[in-house]
């Protein structure tokens, strides 16, 4: 692949409706989809076309206009009640990721403090959802510069293990986890990123990798059992991940095995730092147990693509998120700064 810095857009309005770079099909093709309508926004963020929690926010945010402009009233409660239905329906798409329903919830509250037309309301839900992708990218890009000043000073070029994709894909074009690795990587900071292939579906492996690989950051892909081997040879010096949900406390869910990631971090020694915008935190949720875990499809464990890999008669489970308690984040970078676990909640009234 010849090295491209040009930026990923995963979610692009244009003329009358949503872009999608589908990435359940990268890095063997990139495809485009096109959405309509929320239903099919809906089911896009269920099956994964778009994913990673600030991307489905925008996604989500997209869809509640999708659904608005169909609405055929001129009436502001029936149209409100009607707003609330396709809030519902995108809300019951995946239940982790904060913020889906952070901007559900900002969607409608601008809607119910603004006055006017129906058509005028249906106005505001696309500028909206234009503003909080617009806003992503420049809180991502904030992220990356308090990453940088955030990751220890030795050694110089640092290499770095990231677990699942946070990145350009994953928000609406830097990326938070993959944001640090690209501000370290200009400023010169960065030696080689280490990706968790991150079974069962492999977010590292293919859409981290693909994303590295196109900007020509050195980038090694190793199985997910294998990052306390790396660590115990000295191969890694930070782990940086995103997140889907924070509790107050500091206690972070991201996808599944990023708990055993800071657990063999600690016993290395190594710091292990998390990297998400505040509209992942949920302040309404006192700690990590409170957090509601999606479980997705056994088929994901037992298939590798279409072929089934495990015997019939066995059982599967299969969590798509963990939580990392506070006390194994060396500290969480937001767009505000770089913070204690502990010291989050000052964030939320800056
Ligand atoms: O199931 P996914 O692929 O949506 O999970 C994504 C992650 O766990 C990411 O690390 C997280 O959403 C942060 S994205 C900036």
């Amino acid at each position: 692949m010849t090295p491209s810095t040009d930026p990923i857009y995963p979610i692009v309005w244009q003329r009358d409706r949503v872009i999608l770079i589908d990435q359940t099909c990268l890095p063997r093709e990139f495809k485009q989809v096109e959405i309509n309508h929320y239903e099919e926004m809906a089911q896009a963020i269920k099956t994964m076309i778009v994913r990673g929690a600030p991307a489905i926010g925008i996604a989500a945010a997209y869809g509640m206009y999708l659904g608005a402009r169909e609405i055929q009233t001129r009436d502001r409660v029936e149209f409100l009640q009607h707003l609330e239905n396709i809030a519902q329906h995108l809300r019951q798409t995946r239940p982790t990721a904060v913020n889906l329903f952070w901007a559900i919830a900002r969607q409608l509250e601008t809607v119910r403090n603004t006055s006017g037309t129906v058509k005028d309301l249906q106005n505001i839900l696309l500028e909206t959802a234009q503003r909080i992708q617009a806003e992503d990218l420049e809180t991502c890009k904030n992220i990356g510069d308090n990453g940088l000043t955030a990751l220890p000073k030795e050694p110089e070029k640092l290499t770095l293990l990231t677990h699942c994709n946070a990145g350009s894909l994953a928000t609406a074009g830097y990326g938070t986890a993959l944001g640090v690795i690209r501000s370290a990587w200009s400023a010169g900071r960065l030696g080689r990123v280490y990706a968790d292939e991150t079974r069962p579906r492999l977010q590292g492996a293919k859409l981290t990798a693909w994303e590295c690989v196109r900007e020509g950051i050195p980038v090694t892909v190793i199985a997910d059992g294998m990052a306390a081997h790396c660590m115990k040879k000295g191969l890694i010096d930070v782990v940086v991940v995103g997140a889907d949900r924070i509790a107050a406390n500091g206690d972070a869910a991201n996808k599944i095995g990023t708990y055993s990631l800071a657990v063999v971090a600690q016993a290395h020694n190594i710091p292990f730092f998390v990297a998400a915008p505040l509209s992942t935190v949920d302040f309404k949720l006192n700690c990590g147990d409170e957090i509601p875990i999606e479980e997705r499809d056994p088929a994901e464990i037992y298939q590798v693509g279409t072929t089934q890999i495990c015997p019939d008669g066995a059982e599967f489970y299969n969590p798509a998120f963990d939580v990392t308690p506070a006390s194994l984040i060396a500290g969480i970078i937001t767009e505000k700064g770089a913070v204690k676990p502990g010291e989050l909640i000052q964030l939320r009234s800056q």
